[in-house]
């Protein structure tokens, strides 16, 4: 997509910086590993490029606050974001609760680091706890969580899954994320993960779904994210190089409409144009 690029650790300290000083506070981070495995093992090597590069980032920029996105899709061969297993009528499925351990094992990784927050994006049920658990026995109980709460099944994700080579294999993510008809679901896995102990839940993606935001900022007092994802930034984008809208004015509309929607965080691929904006 226009703007946005895979980095290797020294391009992405340079762009940390740059993100600094255009007033961006905070960044998250994804990885793309050199092999992947049916477990996604490369997700908590301490040389792979997420542990790599927040170390090298928290020394270039020690004022921005890192969160590492947790999920296993980017380093599965099969795309998936837990191992598979087959079922007793013989479905293979993600092996939900074989998926915690290995999430917490990513979390430690990337909290000893030099990550602030965790974010986990995988949807495994009961994750938020197994994470919290995790961090704390290891007296790593300032490190805060993020959680993808509420994350839908959704066609927005289509270039992500194409940049990070993360689309399943075989099927689809319906036995783990959401079906954007359904609210009160999403009112369920919000309270779920604040009694986990999230310390801000996430609605994902947001165009679409500002109504989600402004019902599960009703919930609690704690803060609310969205995630603007690529799919919104591609159509932005598009129209804009098109000469059909006009994107400065559009994309800071856009980011408008989910604050006002309640979100307190927007995680958003315009992120630096909107901080030029704004300057
Ligand atoms: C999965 C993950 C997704 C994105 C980031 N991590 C969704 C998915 O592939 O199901 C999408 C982000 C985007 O579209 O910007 N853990
Ligand atoms: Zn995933």
């Amino acid at each position: 997509m226009p703007g946005v690029f895979n980095l290797s650790v020294d391009h992405a300290v340079a762009a940390a910086k740059e993100a600094y000083g255009l007033g961006v506070k905070s960044l998250i981070l994804f990885g793309l590993p050199d092999t992947k495995d049916a477990a996604g093992t490369s997700a908590w090597d301490p040389n792979g490029p997420v542990c790599t590069a927040l170390k090298a980032i928290k020394d270039a920029q020690p004022e921005l606050v890192l969160a590492a996105d947790v999920c296993l899709c980017e380093y599965t061969d099969h795309g998936h974001c837990g191992p598979l297993e087959r079922d007793a009528r013989g479905h293979v499925t993600v092996a939900n609760d074989q998926t915690l351990p290995l999430l917490a094992r990513a979390a430690i990784a990337y909290a000893q680091a030099g990550a602030d927050l965790i974010a986990p994006s995988d949807m495994m049920d009961g994750r938020i706890g197994a994470i919290r658990r995790a961090l704390d026995e290891r007296h790593l109980d300032d490190i805060a969580i993020l959680a993808y709460a509420v994350k839908f099944a959704s066609g927005f994700y289509g270039p992500f899954r194409e940049a990070a080579q993360s689309a399943p294999k075989e099927g689809d993510r319906k036995s783990y994320q959401m079906d954007p008809a359904n609210l009160r679901e999403a009112r369920r896995e919000a309270r779920l993960d604040l009694e986990e102990g999230a310390d801000m839940i996430m609605v994902k993606p947001a165009m679409a779904y500002l109504d989600v935001i402004r019902e599960v900022k009703a919930m609690s007092d704690r803060p609310v994210a969205c995630y603007n994802v690529s799919g919104e930034y591609a159509m932005l984008k598009a129209a804009a190089q098109n000469g059909w809208i006009d994107e400065q004015r559009v994309g800071l509309e856009i980011l408008l409409g989910m604050k006002r929607a309640g979100a307190d965080v927007i995680l958003t691929y315009s992120a630096l144009d909107a901080a030029r904006w704004l300057a």
